[in-house]
């Protein structure tokens, strides 16, 4: 396993740890040897020390993190020129058997080095007798063009079966539990429908702001940081129809279609925002996108989107799939809402029956719960809302949730790609958010400002009411566990 990258953020404080809970758990394969790749002069001594306090090691498992640190060496050498490549070659022959050792690539690195360093691995670590697969992290390019010229160069490399490419949110319990939810039970497959859903909400909120990565946010935005991705996956995994069987590419084809049914977005149907900061905040609240010195002074990049999507198809046409991400927000909270339908012929009293809403929460505290109407128990004939309620750690005490990465990880090994972006998933997703990305950038389109700490702009929640969504501030999930 080699970490390209291994002096870096993304291997500090998500690859290193992920490979030793696998480790621990005695999830990897044995006579695994991890070879961390970098330019920059360092021993695994340094790999461990910056790793270390990401890796929530318990006093009584130091003696399996040191066996975890013997079996990672190091090897020196630049992103663009060949020698270092050759030299990680040598290297992994060196080991016991290793012409025949099985080769998984990690690019824990900038994407301006992606091209030349998936060239020279192509090129001087591929000859021998195991397989080789890549994995790589997103931004896969910045647009339409630039992605397809990053999918053009990897696939003159490599087949598509070598390709892992990570969108974490695929690695997350509840994102995975919606193929069995709706493909598992009889009660969601019929009214899964327009006849029935009058929308779905999917909301990705976080309570930070960009701080320590503005600069590199602000040559993405939130859009290509999140909606594009992680909140399109979601939007796929809920739309798509049931695929032939569970096999990575039938439910791949399956995405595909409904990404082919969504037109490009227009920035009518989007409402945009920047954080701003909060004078009575406290702590990083005070500080607002334009105050991070790493983000250019006057950016207009957005912090904050709402976008509203139609599928075009038999069974969604008409249906908003209303997509809500946001940085600095008051709440970390990723969910799917499905909103129901308004019940026909309504013989209670007039407004006191509210849509049911199927609400499937990705974080914190997985959940699937239902809002229903019940009769309010007591004297009375009167509708009140109520859920039906599966909260993940009453239900599921004693289970353990792996992380995002250490499924995704796992399954590289196991050579499964359900969970991984397909390069025509990509494409699609490109070709639905390119010309309105330009748009923003060409016009400089302001974001509306919202507070550190608030839902956003008020704006939004105007358009997301417009939209066809319906919020009764009547309802309140209570946490079962308080
Ligand atoms: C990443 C984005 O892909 O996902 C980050 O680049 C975001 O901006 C993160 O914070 C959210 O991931 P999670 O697992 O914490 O919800």
């Amino acid at each position: 396993f080699v970490v390209l990258g291994a002096s870096g953020d993304l291997a500090k404080k998500k690859i290193i740890p992920t490979l030793w809970w696998l480790y621990r758990d005695d999830l990897l394969p044995d006579h695994i040897h991890i070879i961390g790749y970098a330019r920059s002069k360092m021993s695994v001594a340094d790999i461990r020390a910056k790793a270390f306090p990401y890796m929530k090691v318990k006093d009584s498992e130091k003696a399996k993190l040191d066996s975890f640190f013997a079996a990672m060496s190091y090897v020196q050498g630049s992103y663009s020129e060949e020698d270092g490549f050759k030299k990680l070659d040598t290297a992994i022959k060196a080991f016991h058997n290793g012409n025949k050792a099985n080769r998984l690539f990690y690019l824990a690195l900038p994407p301006t080095v992606f091209a030349e360093v998936t060239q020279n691995i192509h090129d001087h670590c591929f000859e021998h007798e195991g397989w080789n697969r890549i994995i790589i992290e997103k931004p896969f390019g910045r647009d339409f063009d630039s992605s397809a010229k990053l999918s053009n160069h990897l696939s003159r490399l490599f087949d598509e079966s070598q390709l892992y490419r990570i969108d974490h949110y695929l690695g997350k319990e509840m994102v995975q539990n919606l193929m069995v939810l709706r493909f598992a039970n009889r009660l969601f497959g019929p009214v899964w429908n327009r006849d029935n859903i009058s929308s779905v909400l999917i909301t990705f909120k976080e309570p930070f702001g960009t701080t320590g990565r503005g600069g590199y946010f602000d040559k993405f935005g939130i859009i290509r940081d999140v909606m594009q991705n992680h909140l399109f996956q979601v939007l796929c995994l809920t739309a798509m129809e049931k695929p032939a069987s569970n096999n990575a590419d039938d439910i791949r084809d399956e995405k595909v279609k409904v990404l082919k049914c969504i037109r490009p977005l227009k920035l009518d149907d989007l409402v945009l925002g920047q954080y701003v900061a909060d004078p009575e905040g406290t702590g990083d609240a005070k500080e607002g996108y334009l105050d991070d010195p790493t983000v250019p002074k006057g950016s207009v990049t957005p912090t904050f989107a709402v976008g509203k999507f139609n599928i075009c198809n038999e069974r969604w046409d008409g249906v908003p799939f209303i997509l809500k991400c946001g940085k600095a927000l008051n709440e970390r909270k990723a969910e799917v809402r499905v909103q129901f339908r308004d019940v026909p012929g309504d013989i209670f009293s007039n407004g006191v029956v509210k849509r049911n809403e199927l609400v499937m929460r990705v974080q914190p505290n997985e959940a699937v719960y239902c809002k229903m109407m019940t009769k309010s128990p007591g004297m009375n004939v009167e509708p009140v809302e109520t859920e039906m309620d599966l909260s993940y750690n009453l239900r599921y005490k004693d289970v353990k949730m792996p992380d995002a990465y250490e499924r995704l990880i796992l399954d590289v090994f196991t050579g499964s790609q359900l969970n991984f972006v397909r390069s025509d998933e990509l494409s699609e997703a490109w070709r639905i958010f390119t010309p309105v990305l330009h748009q923003i950038e060409n016009e400089k389109v302001n974001p509306i400002p919202y507070k550190y700490g608030t839902r956003g702009p008020e704006e939004a929640d105007v358009f997301i009411k417009a939209a066809g969504f319906h919020y009764s501030s009547t309802y309140k999930w209570v946490n079962p566990n308080l």
